[in-house]
């Protein structure tokens, strides 16, 4: 029987941490190694090992029906990708860099903000097969204080990037694209949301044109033309328009988005429709954040698969002008790793008894610890 040392808890200023996610791209594990020296007030990090491994293709198909699948499947699959998880991180770290705790936030299948949420992924064979204590569903206790679970982020931001001098604002953009505005240090409150589509729209058109891949680098987007008067039309839907706190999935900017706005794509060629998606991203991003602007300058830090889209980044900066556009690598932060390390700061923070959610932002009636320990 794997023994398990719990007594780091208290006692360890620095701990290792692992952090793994999966998120609504459904592409596959961010792994993050980090060790983390963690204060109610911030958080120094250094990063060990960062990386992605995609799905094997039959365990993203199963992921991506999930919505549909009856309870014995969605079972087996919350356990299949624990045992998945364990044999990849297991197969993945070097034995010198074995944590001395795991945070797993799992694959969302379903969120239905402030009531429930569910995250997929079995810790139970991570705890088993690496000897190593993990904290998972870091949601539900959010919710549990009347929150909405989401997002979770922004107080990883607050920790990272919140700075004395200058205004800037976090924008990871992943299938949904979500900010956190940072005021400078001591000013106003943090406020952060999810704008809309991030990289889901034309991850979907893509497919559809070209059944498999993502258009790299941004490349065909960049070959085609933006039809601003869907991007104008499209934004002043009642998602974008609406005040924070919000959040949205696949279910709202995936496929049946796509479906239903078909009679205005279908007439363009494919790279006017990743161009054209790709303003829309753009636009929603910079309209949800028009309001707490007001004339200001700073940073925009970009993190997420986005970052690596250059037409996308080139759509943010004429519409950010008053901003300096910086990837997160810049600040040490790998923009694939950002959310594992994310999970992995928020595990050490679980250890520390410090409290893992922004009320302002979550919508809970307090800070809470986030997260359940398996050992
Ligand atoms: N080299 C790249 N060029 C263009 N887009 C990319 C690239 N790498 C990743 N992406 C985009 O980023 C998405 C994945 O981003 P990620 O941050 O992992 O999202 P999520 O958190 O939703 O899983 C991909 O689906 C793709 O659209
Ligand atoms: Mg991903």
């Amino acid at each position: 029987m794997n023994k398990i040392n719990c007594s780091f808890q208290v006692e360890k200023p620095i701990i290792r941490s692992l952090g793994l996610m999966t998120g609504t791209s459904m592409d596959g594990l961010d792994i993050c190694v980090a060790d983390i020296e963690l204060s109610p007030e911030s958080a120094a990090f250094d990063i060990k090992y960062s990386n992605t491994v995609a799905f094997p293709p039959e365990l993203k198909e199963r992921i991506q029906s999930a919505l549909n699948c009856n309870t014995g499947l969605i079972s087996d699959l919350h356990y299949d990708l624990g045992r998945w998880m364990a044999d990849t991180v297991s197969a993945e770290i070097p034995k010198e860099l074995i944590p001395d705790i795991i945070g797993c936030h799992g694959q969302t299948i379903f969120h239905n903000h402030n009531v429930s949420t569910f995250q997929i992924g079995e810790p139970s064979f991570l705890a088993e097969s690496l000897g190593v204590p993990v904290i998972s569903d870091f949601r539900a206790r959010d919710i549990s204080v009347g929150g909405c679970g989401a997002p979770l982020i922004p107080i990883i931001d607050k920790w990272l990037l919140q700075d004395k001098n200058e205004f800037r604002i976090s924008l990871n953009v992943g299938g949904i694209a979500n900010v956190t505005i940072l005021p400078i240090l001591d000013g106003e409150n943090i406020i952060g949301f999810d704008t809309g589509p991030g990289m889901a729209l034309m991850d979907e058109a893509y497919i559809n044109a070209f059944s498999q891949g993502i258009d790299t680098n941004g490349k065909k987007a960049q070959a085609g033309q933006v039809h601003d008067d869907l991007v104008y039309q499209w934004v002043e839907d009642s998602f974008i328009q609406k005040s924070p706190p919000k959040s949205a999935g696949r279910h709202d900017y995936g496929l049946d988005w796509l479906k239903v706005h078909n009679h205005e794509l279908e007439t363009l060629v494919i790279e006017d429709q990743l161009a054209t998606l790709c303003a829309f991203t753009a636009e929603s991003i910079y309209k949800g954040c028009v309001p707490y602007i007001d004339g200001k300058n700073g940073s925009l830090i970009i993190g997420g698969g986005g970052s690596h889209h250059e037409r996308l980044i080139h759509e943010l900066e004429k519409r950010f002008t008053t901003f300096q556009i910086r990837k997160s690598d810049e600040f040490g932060i790998p923009v694939d790793g950002k959310e594992a390390l994310g999970f992995a700061i928020l595990a050490v923070a679980y250890v520390k008894g410090i409290p893992g959610n922004l009320p302002q932002v979550t919508g809970a009636r307090k800070a809470t610890i986030l997260g359940k320990l398996t050992i």
